[in-house]
């Protein structure tokens, strides 16, 4: 058996992320939940029933018995913990963006490019993508091996939960102030300016370009999952006052022209995606819908595929995803049962 922790247990993705290793049939053993000095004692539930030992905190936290850390504590914490985590042999697969940029860690989505894990990696760390780009691959990888993509220009409009618990709570607490006063003007949080009933149109600082950190995320990670080095890919990332699941609005082109009919066929057949066919009693997904629609929150929801009137090579997509699990928790899960089929950890036969 395995023995898991997950550093950010009590935060948005790692409660997700507890509720999936508490049910899973992986062969795991221990789950510890670490947190905050903040947090430690605390005893978790999870769907209801305490299934966790209590949190521990990072700095007591013991790794020697540790097989596998899921860091979700933000980069500050991954930067300072993950390397000694990882050289006491616990594999770290890390939530954050602090290793994603670094050639010798895997950034894997495992629908997309698992080639990336067919061995541990030396440094004892792999990186889960960020949120936007996992959803984005997911959805366009059966079309880019149809028709080979050239090119992507994307919107996002992204949840806060996105911002982790203290962005759902922040938007509610808001939300209720100006529904009870409708002239109230909160002043800044935690997405910068107040995002309830309203839209933020900047995700994150911009560079010396105007592009926000947000958007420079999606161009390198989907270039580098999907293998096309030199891929064009320009985003407008987008916070909006919704709580869960982000979408987004991607124009695609191809190298040769792909027909709708011919994307949707693709898609129809892609594992671990939720296809609404144009002309079908539900042709596009809503956050609120892949919320609420259970089991299916693992999928990549696809719609309005239609195409570009001037160009026969570009077609538009519609993409909905939980952010906490597709683009976060599951993710991560899939990394550990894929590091498992290829014999990371000795387990007895
Ligand atoms: N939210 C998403 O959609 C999403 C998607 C992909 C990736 N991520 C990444 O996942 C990470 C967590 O995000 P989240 O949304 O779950 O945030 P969150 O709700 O704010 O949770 C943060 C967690 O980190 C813990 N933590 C904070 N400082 C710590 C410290 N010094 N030592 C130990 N634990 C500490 C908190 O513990 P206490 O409760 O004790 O404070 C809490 O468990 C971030 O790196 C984020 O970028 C998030």
């Amino acid at each position: 058996m395995l023995n898991v922790a997950v550093v950010g247990a009590t935060g948005a993705v790692g409660r997700e992320l507890l509720g999936f290793l508490a049910a899973s049939p992986l062969p795991i053993g221990r789950i510890v939940p670490i947190a905050s000095p903040r947090s430690a004692g605390r005893k978790l539930s999870v769907g209801g029933s305490v299934v966790v030992e209590p949190v521990v905190a990072l700095d007591e936290a013991d790794f020697g018995e540790i097989d596998v850390a899921f860091l979700t504590a933000g980069a500050e914490v991954s930067r300072q913990y993950g390397p000694g985590i990882a050289a006491a042999g616990c594999l770290v697969i890390d939530n954050s963006s602090a290793f994603r940029g670094r050639r010798d860690v895997p950034l894997p989505v495992p629908e997309v490019n698992p080639e990336v894990l067919a061995r541990r990696p030396d440094t004892g760390i792999v990186a889960n993508p960020n949120c936007s780009t996992i959803q984005l691959v997911r959805a366009i990888a059966p079309l880019h091996q149809a028709a080979g993509l050239r090119r992507m220009t994307v919107a996002t409009y992204q949840a806060a939960s996105g911002g982790g618990l203290r962005g759902l709570a922040e938007l509610a607490d808001v939300s209720r102030a100006i529904l009870a006063e409708p002239t109230a003007c909160p002043g800044p949080g935690r997405f910068g300016p107040s995002l309830a009933f309203d839209l933020i149109p900047q995700i994150g600082p911009v560079n010396e370009d105007g592009i926000a950190h947000e958007e420079q995320k999606i161009r390198q990670e989907s270039r580098r999952i999907l293998g096309v080095p030199d891929l064009q890919v320009s985003a407008t990332a987008v916070r909006v006052a919704v709580f869960h699941c982000h979408s987004e609005a991607v124009l695609a082109e191809f190298g040769r022209p792909l027909t709708p009919a011919e994307a949707e066929a693709a898609l129809a057949t892609a594992p671990g995606i939720q296809l609404y066919p144009a002309g079908s009693q539900k042709p596009y997904p809503t956050p609120r819908l892949v919320e609420l629609s259970g089991e299916r929150r693992r999928d990549v929801h696809v719609g309005r595929v239609r195409a570009d009137p001037d160009n026969p090579y570009a077609l538009w997509l519609w993409v909905v995803a939980d952010n906490l699990w597709v683009g976060a928790a599951f993710n991560a899960l899939r990394i550990f049962q894929t590091g498992i089929g290829q014999d990371w950890w000795k387990l007895p036969a």
